[in-house]
């Protein structure tokens, strides 16, 4: 049984070693530029299986179609500004070593909870002994405030079994709110900061 979990998980697990060097290579390539990098920093995980068990239970996935499941695979993309998640997923969108397939935006949509982050679900082609074999992988793009928020809620609701009190799932929505204005105000500073910097350079040229 274990043998066939581990056979099952090591396109799985291969994507996610494979995906974070090459996006964490975007990253370096921005610093080698001296530019602004839109993508501050990368993890990855595959999903433990009691998690991928109970996922198929809850949405009803048979065992035999696992592959279906969008997240066995993911990664995260973590931005400094709300400005560089559009940018990060045009560049996702260019390369040809996948296919991004589905895209939800609970930037714009944000989820009841307060929850806020762009999804992206790839087909990635995994080069096995057997041949090559495409899986699904879902990457979710945020900023640091929207990270914070949704690591904070996401172990509060491993401690309470997603039966949040009514006070905290209102302290939640508050602080989802608290994170929305920190990236509404860092934007601002931010584009406070960039003109400068061109009237800045201006002077110099005269
Ligand atoms: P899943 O069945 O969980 O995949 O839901 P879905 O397919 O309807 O939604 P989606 O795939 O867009 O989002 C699922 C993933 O987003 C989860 O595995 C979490 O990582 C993250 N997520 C979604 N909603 C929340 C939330 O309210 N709080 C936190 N912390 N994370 C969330
Ligand atoms: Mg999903």
């Amino acid at each position: 049984m274990l043998k066939h979990w581990d056979l099952f998980l090591a396109p799985y697990k291969q994507a996610v070693e494979e995906l974070k060097v090459k996006l964490k290579g975007m990253r370096s390539q921005y610093e080698l530029k001296s530019t602004h990098s839109p993508i501050e920093f990368v993890t990855g995980r595959v999903k433990p299986i009691p998690s991928v068990l109970d996922k198929a239970a809850r949405k009803g996935i048979p065992l035999d179609r696992l592959e279906e499941m969008q997240d066995i695979a993911g990664l995260r993309m973590m931005c400094q500004f709300v400005d560089d998640i559009p940018s990060v997923v045009e560049i996702l969108k260019e390369r040809n070593d996948f296919e991004v397939v589905e895209e939800r935006n609970y930037i714009t949509e944000k989820k009841e909870s307060g929850y806020r982050s762009y999804h992206v679900v790839l087909r990635y082609p995994v080069q096995t002994i057997e041949g090559e074999k495409k899986i699904l992988v879902e990457i979710q793009i945020r900023t640091l405030a929207m990270n914070f928020w949704a690591t904070i809620e996401h172990s509060l609701n491993y401690k309470y079994s997603g039966n949040f009190p009514k006070e905290i799932k209102e302290r939640l929505q508050r602080a989802s709110e608290a994170a929305f204005q920190l990236d509404e105000e860092m934007s601002k500073i931010r584009e406070e900061i960039q003109e400068a910097q061109v009237m800045f350079s201006r002077k110099k040229e005269k």
